[in-house]
C-alpha cells in the first residue's frame, strides 16, 4: 500500500515516530483476516449466537455441555488459523519502541503465536482451561485429551472431578484485575495508543483507548469502520489492519535507518 494513499501529513509521521512508550488496544478485528469471526459485524458471532446462552457463568452451570460444545468449536478454528500480517506488524513494531505493549480483548492467543513479547489479555485465553471447584489449570493438550475422552461434551476434573470451563470472561465477571490495572497504567503513561479492530463497546476493556487520551497520548484507530472511539482520536486510519499496520511498520522503520 502507497503511504501518500493514506494521507498522513508529516507532523503525525514524527509524531510516530518519535514517541517511546507505545499501548496498542486490539479487538476481535484484527483477527478477523486470519479467518476467525468478530463479534457485533453482519457476520459476527453475536448475531447467530446468543451471549445469554453461551457466555456467562450460570449457562454453562445449568448446561455444561452446549457452553463446552460452542467454545471447542471456536477453538478448533482457532487451532486451523494463523496470526496475520496485522499481528506480526505489530511483532516487528515492537523493535522500534523503549516501552511497547500490547492489551488485547481476544482470547484467541494470536499476538502470542505471531511472537509479541508483552501481551495483557484482558479477557482471557480460551486456549487455557480450569476446574471451577479446586482451581487445577489445564493445558491445551491436557485438556484436548480430557475433552476428547467424553462423547457427552462435559470436561470434568481428574482430581476433584469439578467442571472444567475456559479461562475466559464472561459476561458479569470481573476482568483479571493484574492485567487491567497494568493496562491503565500502561494507558496513563504512554506517549502513543493505538485501537486496532475494535468497536470499542465494552467496558471496562473500552476505557483504555480513553484513558491514554485523556492523559495526552496520541491516539491512532484502525478500523475499516466508524467506532464510538472515532472523534476522540488524532489519526484514524480507515481499512482493514492487515493491509495498514506493515505500511505503518515501514514508515515507523524509515526513521530508524532500516
Ligand atoms: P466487535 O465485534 O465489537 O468489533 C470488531 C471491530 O473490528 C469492528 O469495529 C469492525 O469494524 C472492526 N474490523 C472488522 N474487520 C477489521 C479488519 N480487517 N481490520 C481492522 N478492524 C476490523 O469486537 P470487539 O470490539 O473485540 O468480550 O468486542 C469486544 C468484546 O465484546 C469481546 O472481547 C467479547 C465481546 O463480547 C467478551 O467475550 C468478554
Amino acid at each position: 500500500m502507497n503511504m501518500n494513499k493514506m494521507n498522513i501529513s508529516e507532523e503525525k509521521i514524527s509524531k510516530l515516530r518519535r514517541s517511546q512508550k507505545v499501548l496498542v488496544f486490539t479487538g476481535a478485528g484484527i483477527s478477523k483476516e486470519s479467518g476467525i469471526p468478530t463479534f457485533r459485524g453482519d457476520d459476527g458471532l453475536w448475531k447467530k449466537f446468543s451471549p445469554q446462552e453461551l457466555a456467562n457463568f450460570d449457562s454453562f452451570y445449568e448446561n455444561p455441555a452446549l457452553v463446552s460444545e460452542w467454545y471447542q468449536h471456536r477453538r478448533d478454528i482457532i487451532e486451523d488459523v494463523e496470526p496475520n500480517p496485522a499481528h506480526n506488524a505489530l511483532v516487528e513494531m515492537e523493535k522500534y519502541y523503549s516501552d511497547f505493549t500490547i492489551t488485547t480483548q481476544n482470547v484467541d492467543d494470536l499476538h502470542n503465536r505471531a511472537g509479541s513479547r508483552e501481551v495483557l489479555e484482558l479477557h482471557g485465553n480460551i486456549m487455557r482451561n480450569y476446574c471451577i471447584e479446586c482451581g487445577k489449570e489445564f493445558s491445551p493438550s491436557q485438556f484436548q485429551k480430557l475433552y476428547s475422552q467424553n462423547e457427552d461434551h462435559i470436561s470434568r476434573c481428574d482430581q476433584c472431578h469439578g467442571l472444567i470451563r475456559p479461562d475466559v470472561v464472561w459476561f458479569g465477571e470481573q476482568l483479571p484485575q493484574k492485567a487491567l490495572q497494568k493496562s491503565f497504567d500502561k494507558a496513563r503513561k504512554c506517549d502513543l495508543c493505538f485501537s486496532i479492530g475494535t468497536s470499542a463497546q465494552i467496558r471496562p476493556a473500552a476505557d483504555i483507548p480513553r484513558i491514554a487520551a485523556q492523559n495526552g497520548a496520541f491516539l491512532v484507530e484502525i478500523n475499516p469502520n466508524k467506532t464510538s472511539l472515532s472523534s476522540q482520536t488524532n489519526l484514524s486510519l480507515k481499512g482493514k489492519a492487515g493491509e495498514l499496520l506493515p505500511a505503518l511498520v515501514d514508515i515507523i522503520k524509515k526513521e530508524n535507518g532500516s
